[in-house]
């Protein structure tokens, strides 16, 4: 059976990948290695070649692919004994968990660009993978053609990371870009994301923050060498943030990003993916449109950060590929397998991670009335650092800028101010990225 090994010892032969998919990701991925297949063996000795492809309609044709390559029958690809690695690119959760077992359980070497899958079942795979003596790779599955795992895992596997800041889902960095820019409301900028193809249909999973939570659980997972799964990262997506927010935080010396914010504290890990005010100077702030980054802070190389197209067809096959690489360049020497080893860190209380504040309210306009404000602050245990009011009618809008504090005195605040007669309606909260960080 085909392992990692196996694939070093036949090198007469090209390397036979089966493919599990062949969308938007398989197809580019088909066409690269079509386009490339010189440089490719140049580079590593090796042809790459297309055999079996997995796809749900045989009948439609697929750009780099023959009609007669197709099947709907998955053991065409997981049980042909001439493919020498497995390129996952069909996503989802089932049925693609239950095939990538197989291939694994077999000896077969593993590629996959599937974050659903990695950020809920990424550690039982990889400990398959390890029993199985081969490798399952990942690179794709968070920020796409960024190189950041293979940097995490290779190039920065001593260096004791401390904190892992990203901007890891584009969609929503291109909507609060728009905002920001041209004022556009969230709706305005949502439905201009989505004539352009920078988000879906149904763009719940990166607006609500589901998207950018899982790919923060895998890259949380490697840097910190523990296992971080979705729902232990608590997120917040951008569909509450305001054009005044943008507004009043442009004016505060801010710019609102959608952040995942992964910190080694107090010998724990949190994990965390929510709407944040970042410095206008700030390296973070400078990323525009579609771009994800992701910043990297250790106490041995300082800051490291990494940017580029965090989606794409051709930019995540150009991922997937590396991956196919990666894997022949270790068969002979097994230089580096999988990378997650537990060290049982555990994932800390959300209530007592801390930030500082932006609070928005409405208030009555009327003496007293601020006074009363800071004494919830006061009694919560935080302290104010500015304070912005502005009139508008009989009312007026209050905005207050805090220092650090935990989020359970933050929410204490907010239970107290819902609870005074003049605040109307409900507070908006914002966290501004923590000051250590940059
Ligand atoms: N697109 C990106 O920019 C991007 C970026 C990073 C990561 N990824 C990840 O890459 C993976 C693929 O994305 P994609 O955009 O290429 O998706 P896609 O265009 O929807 O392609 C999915 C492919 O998988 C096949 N497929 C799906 N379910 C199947 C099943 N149950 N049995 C057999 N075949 C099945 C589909 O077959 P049919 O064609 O016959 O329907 C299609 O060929 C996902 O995990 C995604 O999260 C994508």
């Amino acid at each position: 059976m085909p392992n990692v090994s196996a694939i070093s010892s036949s090198s007469d032969r090209p390397v036979r990948i089966g493919l599990l998919g062949c969308g938007t990701v398989g197809q580019a991925f088909a066409r690269t290695i079509a386009e490339q297949g010189a440089t490719i063996a140049r580079a590593s000795g090796r042809r790459l070649e297309i055999g079996p492809v997995l796809v749900r309609d045989a009948n439609r044709r697929r750009a780099g692919v023959r009609p007669a390559q197709l099947t709907t029958d998955p053991q065409d690809v997981l049980s042909d004994p001439d493919v020498d690695v497995i390129v996952e690119v069909m996503g989802g959760l089932e049925p693609t968990a239950t095939y990538l077992r197989q291939a694994l359980q077999a000896g077969r070497p593993v590629v996959t660009a599937n974050k659903q899958l990695l950020s809920r079942h990424g550690a039982e795979l990889l400990t398959l993978a390890e029993t199985s003596g081969t490798e399952l790779r990942f690179e794709a599955s968070a920020c796409a053609a960024i190189p950041v795992i293979k940097v995490l895992r290779e190039s920065m596997l001593a260096a004791e990371i401390s904190a892992l800041t990203g901007i890891v889902n584009g969609t929503t960095n291109y909507i609060l870009t728009e905002m920001a820019r041209r004022g556009l409301s969230y709706a305005e900028a949502l439905t201009q994301a989505q004539d352009l193809g920078y988000a879906e249909a149904d763009p719940t999973e990166d607006v609500g923050g589901a998207d950018a939570a899982a790919k923060m659980a895998i890259l949380a997972s490697i840097a910190f060498h523990t296992n971080v799964h979705f729902d232990d990262v608590a997120y917040e997506g951008i569909d509450g943030v305001h054009a005044e927010d943008l507004e009043l935080a442009r004016d505060l010396g801010f710019v609102v990003k959608l952040l995942g914010v992964a910190r080694l504290a107090d010998g724990g890990i949190s994990v965390r993916v929510h709407p944040a005010l970042v410095p206008e100077h700030h390296r973070l702030a400078a990323i525009m449109g579609s771009d994800n980054a992701v910043l990297l802070e250790s106490g041995t190389v300082r800051q490291i950060m990494l940017v580029g197209p965090g989606a794409g067809g051709t930019e995540t096959a150009s991922a997937v590929l590396a991956d196919v690489l990666s894997i022949l360049g270790t068969a002979k020497g097994s230089f580096l397998q999988n990378a997650l080893v537990d060290a049982g860190r555990p994932l800390l209380d959300p209530d007592q991670t801390e930030s500082a504040f932006y609070v928005r309210l409405k208030v009555a306009d009327r003496p007293g009335v601020l006074a009363q404000i800071a004494t919830v602050f006061a009694e919560a245990g935080l302290s104010i650092s500015s304070v912005i009011q502005r009139g508008e009618g009989d009312a007026a809008r209050l905005v207050l800028v805090t220092h650090v504090g935990s989020e359970a005195r933050m929410n204490s605040a907010v239970r107290a101010m819902r609870e005074m007669p003049d605040v109307r309606g409900e507070p908006v909260l914002l966290r501004l990225l923590a000051e250590d960080v940059g």
